[in-house]
């Protein structure tokens, strides 16, 4: 079930690993988006329809006003430097966000310990591997970090710019999209320095369980690794809120240790050119974690903080985004009824439809029905035994307005 990175899809660096250049670059994977680019673009789309994109997991809904109110109003604090870990205020409302949010208890998540704001979780996802993440010494094995394949790349870039041998574990249908837990191999558990996970996962759209996320909780405690949870899909759910690790922790007497969370407002509040999350977890790894930002991280603009501040303070906005995704899984579920696996995602704004070989049904749409979608393909990584868990699947993201969105699915629907 575990196996290696069998090395890259494609490179992106042409230099010769000898010269001025950090050879770990060798090894990063393409963007799954070049490589559909390498796919489709010398393909013409089919002609006379107006091509439409369901690539991309960018929200298309219009950002809440309030956003936009709350920069404005702080527009003159532009010239300011922000301190790295934002504003007093904003960090409280993370925290009240995340007590009413997930029960918590007062003091559990301490606003002035456990919070670190991020620009954006994609990047705070890569420099987070490097602080969780010792250096081998002479002769010692590489430390490991485990991804669930598919994945978001950024996980695997994260890995191997930390200097770690990145571990991919299948994510498939038999466990629900998450890596096997039980399937783990406890040396390699022993190895290992932080384990990404993705909750609802990305991009099927699944919710894990309590149970599942007490096991992995309690695997981080007990072989000394960092449980990175990945939460930023957390909010776009259809009928039930996933539960957060933070409600595992609770349960489990209230420590953070060994454990990160990461939210996003690109999701949730549809603002994803706004760039603000927050990292949270175990107040040693936060410290360290703002430490390093204070020389590498890009602190959050003070009208951003505002901005956010306002937004994690607000559930209508959420509550309006989450039931325009409904009417558009509702859609999806009229025109696609069961045919190609369709299910409806638990969490999330993807369709991970099996059309039993993605690329090819990728062309398919592009030149017959003008539609792009992503090969599940470009979001995995072929094991050693050859088989590519994404390979069945294509990636459809629902973030266009509804008309657009049943014009996209009716299309697919009849040319497949
Ligand atoms: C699974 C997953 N995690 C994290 C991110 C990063 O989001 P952001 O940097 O906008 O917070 C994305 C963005 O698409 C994502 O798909």
């Amino acid at each position: 079930m575990i196996y290696l990175d069998s090395g890259p899809i494609y490179t992106l660096c042409n230099r010769h690993p000898n010269q001025m250049i950090n050879s770990d670059l060798l090894q990063l994977r393409g963007s799954p988006f070049e490589a559909l680019r390498t796919l489709l673009d010398p393909l013409a789309p089919a002609p006379g329809m107006e091509p439409l994109i369901l690539t991309v997991g960018e929200p298309q809904h219009r950002p809440p006003q309030l956003m936009i109110d709350a920069l404005r109003a702080s527009e003159h604090l532009y010239g300011k430097y922000p301190p790295v870990n934002g504003t007093d205020e904003m960090r409280n409302a993370i925290v009240a966000w995340l007590a009413r949010r997930y029960g918590l208890p007062d003091g559990m998540v301490r606003a002035d310990q456990n919070i670190a704001p991020v620009n954006g979780t994609k990047e705070a996802l890569y420099m987070i591997a490097a602080v969780i993440t010792a250096r081998a010494g002479h002769n010692q094995p590489k430390p490991v970090i485990l991804l669930p394949t598919p994945y978001y790349h950024v996980y695997h870039a994260a890995a191997v710019m930390a200097g770690a041998e990145a571990v991919f574990i299948p994510a498939g249908p038999a466990t629900n999209f998450f890596p096997d837990l039980a399937a783990m191999d406890p040396d390699l558990l022993d190895q290992a320095s932080a384990f990404y996970l993705c909750n609802p996962s990305n991009p099927q759209g699944t919710v894990a369980s309590n149970d599942y996320l007490k096991k992995a909780l309690m695997l981080a405690r007990k072989h000394d690794f960092m449980l990175v949870v990945d939460e930023c899909y957390s909010e776009i759910y259809d009928a039930q809120p996933p539960t957060g690790i933070l409600e595992i922790c609770k349960k489990e007497g209230g420590s953070l240790d060994h454990m990160l969370a990461f939210h996003s407002l690109s999701k949730r509040s549809s603002a994803a050119g706004l760039r603000s999350g927050f990292c949270v977890g175990e107040t040693a790894v936060i410290k360290a974690f703002l430490n390093l930002r204070n020389f590498a991280g890009a602190a959050s603009p003070l009208p951003v903080c505002a901005a956010a501040t306002a937004l994690w303070s607000d559930e209508a906005h959420v509550d309006e985004n989450r039931d325009l995704y409904r009417k558009k899984f509702d859609i999806a579920e009229e025109i696609l009824g069961y045919r190609f696996g369709f299910y409806r995602p638990q969490g999330g704004f993807f369709l991970w439809l099996d059309v039993g070989d993605g690329v090819e049904v990728a062309k398919t749409l592009w030149t017959r029905a003008a539609i792009r979608v992503l090969p599940g393909r470009y979001l995995s990584v072929t094991g050693p035994d050859g088989v590519n868990p994404g390979n069945a699947y294509i990636r459809v993201a629902l973030v266009a307005n509804q008309d657009d969105t049943k014009e996209a699915l009716t299309r697919l629907a009849n040319s497949l």
